[in-house]
């Protein structure tokens, strides 16, 4: 006994040896107990669904969460901060309340206010615990020395007290609230889209801001030039014509027998949701697919309409070798634009992005070969690319607004910086 008290004093003076003493160090250098193994895993798998390399990794530099990379914001660029372990230029000497703040409130260490280029506004659903598992992974990152300047705004916003204005108006702080009417798996889904997910970020309209308009939650919103579209249940201009098990394959894969993903979806689906376990995508699917948007109601335009006229012959010549003449597609290898709620989405750009610059679909590694959809901007005018998609908008049950050769025109200067 007397040994062994011994030996506890010992440990505790030099902080070495400590877990022989039986009781559980604040921090055991190098040697992590089992229970923080768990924690560290789960704060991977976070990190994960969270997509915080998204931002947080430079693409130039690949030094992982070491910071760097520019995010727009409606009032300039804001550069992500650097997120490793670094004692000096990174998180290394935050404690867990620094961080959390940071994560759930938007807060910086000296409590200066974040702006929402991080998405604070929704990890703010997220629980403390989560948070906190989150912070044992990035603990065990290699720690990258690199200064980053977040703040490149102009005056006036680059003052961060204005921010303050921001989130009285935008930021409901909370974790989020199971609904004890919905089942656990809704109740997942819902935490993992609204938290963690923070799917809003690109598919819920903005004021102009950038606050959530809060009541057409995941109605689709433009972000980086690409159209996120309406992820409820509407059948019109959302999910309504997919199964559960269609948003499982197009979250893990990438496409599936209805879309393929492109932009900066297929950012997310590579970087997040592939890696997502089943269970969880499976929860995300059941709860998108509870969601009710604004119906469209709008009537095709009519077939003797001459865009339609012309668009029809397009189609028939350029489109319906791949897509079939009705639109049906080629199960898994072609999209069925018969299905595809992005091509009737309110806004064409995704669309005339599509149609312009021709696109692949994302190789996950779950389904490596991916297809490819050519490109028509360079054979076709802004008329003619308007009036096939005008054609594909309002064929096969689709009901959409005309496209105008000036809605065209608009994206075409990106041809030349090979956009798509
Ligand atoms: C959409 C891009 C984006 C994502 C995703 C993102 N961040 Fe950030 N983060 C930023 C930006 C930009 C800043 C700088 C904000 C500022 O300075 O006002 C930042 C700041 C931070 C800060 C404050 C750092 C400091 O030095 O002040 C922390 C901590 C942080 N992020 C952690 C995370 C974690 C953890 C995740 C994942 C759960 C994450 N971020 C996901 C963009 C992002
Ligand atoms: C960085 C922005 C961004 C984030 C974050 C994001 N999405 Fe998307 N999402 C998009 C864009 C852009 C598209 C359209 C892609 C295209 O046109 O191929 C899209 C498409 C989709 C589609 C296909 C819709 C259709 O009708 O074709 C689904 C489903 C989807 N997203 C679900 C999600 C879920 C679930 C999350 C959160 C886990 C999420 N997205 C997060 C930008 C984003
Ligand atoms: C050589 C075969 C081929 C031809 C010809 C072709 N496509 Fe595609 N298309 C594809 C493939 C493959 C994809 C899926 C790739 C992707 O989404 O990244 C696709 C995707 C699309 C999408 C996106 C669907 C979605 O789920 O969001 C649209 C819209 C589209 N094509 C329209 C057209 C139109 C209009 C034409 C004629 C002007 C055309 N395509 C001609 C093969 C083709």
């Amino acid at each position: 006994m007397r040994e062994g008290l011994g030996l506890c004093v010992t440990a505790l003076l030099t902080g070495v040896l400590a877990s022989a003493c039986g009781s559980r160090p604040a921090r055991a250098d190098n040697e992590p107990s089992e229970q923080d193994f768990s924690m560290i895993e789960r704060g991977r798998y976070l990190t994960t669904v969270a997509d915080c390399a998204a931002c947080h990794t430079n693409p130039d530099s690949h030094d992982l969460f070491a910071g760097g990379r520019p995010i727009e914001t409606p009032f300039g660029k804001v550069l992500a901060a650097n997120i490793t372990p670094d004692l000096e230029t990174g998180i290394g000497s935050w404690t867990d309340a620094q961080f959390d703040a940071a994560v759930r409130m938007g807060r910086g260490p000296d409590g200066e206010r974040l702006y929402p280029a991080m998405p604070f506004p929704y990890y703010t659903r997220m629980t403390p615990q989560d948070v906190r598992a989150i912070r044992a992974y990035l603990n065990t990152v290699p720690p990258v020395n690199n200064p980053v300047r977040s703040n490149q705004l102009p005056f006036p916003f680059n003052i961060r007290t204005g921010m303050a204005v921001w989130d009285t108006m935008y930021f409901e702080p909370g974790t989020f609230r199971p609904d004890p009417q919905k089942s656990a798996e809704w109740n997942r889904g819902a935490y993992l889209v609204q938290g963690p997910g923070h799917c809003g970020a690109c598919h819920t309209p903005k004021t102009m801001l950038g606050g959530d308009l809060k009541q057409q939650p995941l109605q689709g919103y433009t972000i980086q030039g690409w159209f996120a579209p309406n992820i409820t249940n509407d059948l019109q201009l959302g999910l309504g014509r997919w199964s559960v098990e269609d948003v499982v394959t197009y979250l893990k894969t990438g496409h599936n027998r209805l879309a393929g993903a492109s932009g900066p979806m297929s950012e997310e689906i590579v970087d997040s949701s592939s890696r997502m376990s089943d269970p969880d995508l499976h929860a995300i699917a059941v709860y998108l697919k509870d969601l009710s948007g604004t119906s469209g109601t709008g009537k095709p335009l009519a077939a003797g309409n001459l865009q339609m006229v012309a668009g029809a012959a397009i189609y028939r010549d350029l489109c319906s070798a791949c897509h079939a003449p009705d639109g049906s597609g080629v199960d898994y290898l072609i999209p069925n634009l018969a299905l595809a709620s992005s091509v009737s989405s309110r806004e064409p750009t995704s669309l005339l992005r599509v149609v312009l610059h021709g696109t692949q679909t994302v190789a996950t590694p779950r389904e490596p070969t991916a297809p490819a959809m050519p490109a028509f901007g360079w054979q076709l005018t802004d008329a003619q690319v308007a009036a096939v998609t005008t054609y594909v908008r309002n064929s096969w049950g689709h009901a959409a607004p005309a496209v105008s050769a000036g809605d065209v025109h608009k994206l075409r200067p990106l041809d030349s910086e090979g956009g798509g």
